[in-house]
């Protein structure tokens, strides 16, 4: 029996229980005709003598992940969730949540409104709406206070943390974990209740001292980097203790209506939408297997990627030149996870297992099983060629060949193979266990279905995986090159590294450049500009203090100062004299007059320089989607999340003052600078 007209839900009794099915593939996401069909299914219930009670369950995968976001730029159509919720609420029968896959955001604050939660053993819950740059609008913020306390309701909320089952349970979030078949447990569980109503919104907030709220909140903002959402969100919760309900509820629709229309929660919409699009595969090839992994070089980046696949369940086979620097390599491994286990972040058991799936070895011979082989020696062409040739010699047929080069052409790498189809870039960010960004670099000759490999591989370790082209310093760094160059620019036209840093800090960077540069060391950079010395264009505005910084042993961080100075690992607040020196050097041998530049010029001039060369990026065709660029800044370079990307900022700028503004900063930057063609970027 199919008692609702609306084919989103869809509702059959079992004897006296109603099922409730959601049917919005693929998440089941909350949209207009879900919320219309609960709220029909309810009425249908409450008029229905003959049932007892509901469950609501999802069809397919998930329970409910979330709310339809497409539809939350806009005023959103009635029925809206509060009412579905009010609905349940004021129904005098009981109606069970049936958990299984993901109850998130709309999906959870579904399953609070109804009598119980059950829930299977592998379902996760949780609010992200503040990742969303939100506050959950249907009383999330007040009954998972009621149930877990102010204090823990922050830190679930202001995180946006997924929690599984098992803790659910233990928070009280889930009433029971079915064993065996999820819908007939719901059933009996709603059954068992024989008619009793258990609304959480008539539970009183737990007990706890002003301390512990005290602690949770300072965590919260500090985490949150005292974003709007989050500070919005801890009001609200806070409410919960101090408010009537209907009043709180009201207070919170209010304040989540403000936010899901305001500019942040815009852009971290739009990003929720690039990212997915950037993990579409791009090819319609199927990927080739793996599930066997070798690490060539075992250094700071091969030992990362090999923590990435051991953590993702893959077995390694870790590679070095010689048997020193392969124990200083699988030592590193080791020291990685004894200290996750002494920071309480895995089990031992774990540990172990993680472990016992690490090999090493220094005969090439060892390599034949491996059905991706990932290169990670010194960055230096000859060097990875000379590498490329053994393993072209001793991998198998069809696996997999990439290198994690930051800059050079892929190309030339695979060029000294037999196969250089099966070669691919596959750039990690350091340190490559933690960075989510990975970009998938198609040499001239890749295979498809090697491009199709590196994109699978990527999901499989958790990364945020972008297809780019080969080009040099594909995206990410092309752009950060270009940025770092406009930030030098500012120096010579009269700001200290410090202005710089500073302004781009508040703009909500994680870093500024120079203390960036400090970090990584001043003479990687060096070198390459040494490299590159002979072929550079003469009239091209170039500054070196840099230069002069390394030919003085100022080599950053390191060696104690760069830019900044550092005593104990902590750097000085300003630049020193001498660096003042060489940077007022510059701009007299550049002819320029010194003048003030201010926090907004700095970040302005930032944001051109990336929206500049995104539209090169994208002309080009190393991006394949203007989004992708946004992907890339945001997870591999501290972008704020919360800006949405160069690509969304340039968006919502008035377009003629843009185009005005970029053209004269082409101008400013000097002989080689070119203007790229903005309207790529613009018109979607
Ligand atoms: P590293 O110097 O820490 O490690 C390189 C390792 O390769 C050393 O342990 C060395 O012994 C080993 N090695 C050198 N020649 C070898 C050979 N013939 N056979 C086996 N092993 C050999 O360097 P790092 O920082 O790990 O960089 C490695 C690659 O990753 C470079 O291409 C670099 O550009 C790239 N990369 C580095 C990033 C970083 O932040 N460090 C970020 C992204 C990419």
């Amino acid at each position: 029996m199919n008692t609702s007209p609306i084919p989103a839900v869809r509702c059959h009794a079992q004897n006296d229980v109603l099922v409730i099915e959601i049917h919005n593939p693929p998440i089941n996401a909350g949209a207009l005709e879900v919320r219309r069909g609960l709220l029909q299914a309810v009425e249908s219930l409450e008029c229905t003598p003959e049932w007892q009670a509901a469950v609501i369950i999802g069809a397919g995968a998930t329970f409910m992940a979330g709310s339809d976001l497409k539809e939350f730029g806009k005023p959103l159509e009635d029925p809206q969730l509060p009412a579905v919720i009010a609905a349940i609420e004021a129904c005098s029968k009981p109606i069970v949540a049936a958990i299984h896959g993901a109850a998130l955001g709309g999906g959870f604050e579904l399953a609070l409104g109804c009598d119980a939660r059950v829930a299977d053993e592998k379902a996760v819950v949780g609010l992200p709406e503040v990742t969303l740059g939100m506050i959950p609008g249907a009383g999330g913020t007040q009954r998972l206070t009621r149930r877990v306390g102010i204090a823990r309701a922050i830190g679930l909320i202001c995180a946006g943390t997924r929690v599984p089952t098992l803790e659910a349970s233990r928070l009280g979030l889930i009433d029971h974990i079915a064993q065996g078949d999820l819908r007939t447990s719901a059933v009996q569980f709603a059954r068992q209740l024989q008619g009793r109503k258990c609304r959480v919104a008539e539970e009183t907030v737990p007990q706890e001292s002003p301390q512990q709220i005290q602690k949770a909140q300072e965590a919260a903002l500090r985490a949150g980097r005292q974003r709007p959402p989050v500070v919005a969100a801890i009001e609200a919760i806070k409410a919960a203790a101090t408010q009537p309900i209907a009043q709180a509820l009201q207070a919170e629709r209010e304040v989540f209506n403000r936010l899901r229309l305001g500019a942040e929660a815009h852009a971290l919409r739009h990003l929720f939408f690039a990212e997915r699009q950037a993990m579409k595969p791009s090819v319609d090839d199927a990927p080739r297997p793996f599930s066997r992994i070798a690490v060539i070089g075992a250094g700071t980046m091969g030992s990362g990627i090999a923590i990435a696949s051991l953590d993702a369940g893959l077995p390694v086979l870790l590679m070095e030149q010689d048997d020193a620097a392969l124990e200083r390599g699988l030592q590193r491994v080791r020291d990685h996870y004894a200290q996750r286990v002494s920071q309480g972040k895995i089990s031992v058991e774990a540990a172990t297992e993680r472990e016992a799936r690490l090999s090493g070895a220094t005969d090439w011979q060892r390599l034949g099983d491996a059905d991706v082989v990932i290169e990670a020696v010194f960055e230096e062409l000859a060097v990875k060629q000379a590498v490329f040739r053994q393993i072209d010699l001793h991998a198998k047929a069809g696996a997999v060949l990439a290198t994690n080069t930051s800059y050079l052409d892929i190309d030339a790498i695979a060029s000294v193979t037999r196969r250089p189809g099966d070669v691919i870039g596959l750039h990690f960010f350091s340190p490559a266990n933690v960075m989510k960004l990975l970009e998938v670099v198609r040499g001239r000759e890749t295979s498809p279905d090697v491009l199709a490999t590196g994109m699978a591989l990527g999901k499989q370790l958790h990364k945020m995986a972008v297809p780019c082209g080969n080009a040099f310093g594909f995206i990410g760094n092309r752009i950060y090159d270009a940025y770092r160059r406009q930030c030098e620019y500012m120096l010579e036209d009269g700001a200290w590294p410090e202005d710089v840093d500073r302004a781009l800090q508040d703009f909500g960077f994680a870093m500024g450049p120079f203390a960036v540069a400090d970090m990584s060391g001043l003479d990687i950079a060096w070198r390459m500009r040494r490299a590159r010395a002979a072929t550079r264009d003469p009239r091209e505005r170039y500054v070196d203090v840099l230069d002069h910084l390394c030919e003085r042993g100022r080599m950053g961080r390191k060696t104690g100062a760069g830019y900044y100075c550092y005593t104990d690992g902590k750097a000085s607040t300003a630049s020193d004299e001498a660096v003042r020196g060489l940077i007022v050097d510059a701009s007299v041998r550049r002819g320029v007059a010194r003048r003030p530049v201010l926090p907004e010029e700095i970040t302005r001039r930032v944001m051109l320089t990336m929206v500049n060369e995104a539209a090169w990026l994208l002309a080009e065709g190393v991006a394949l989607r203007a989004t992708d660029i946004d992907v890339v800044l945001v997870h591999g370079y501290g972008f704020p999340r919360w800006e949405g990307g160069p690509v969304h900022w340039a968006r919502q700028q008035p377009r003629s003052a843009l185009q005005c503004d970029m053209e004269f900063l082409v101008q400013a930057s000097g002989h080689g600078a070119r203007l790229g063609n903005i309207s790529l970027l613009l018109d979607v």
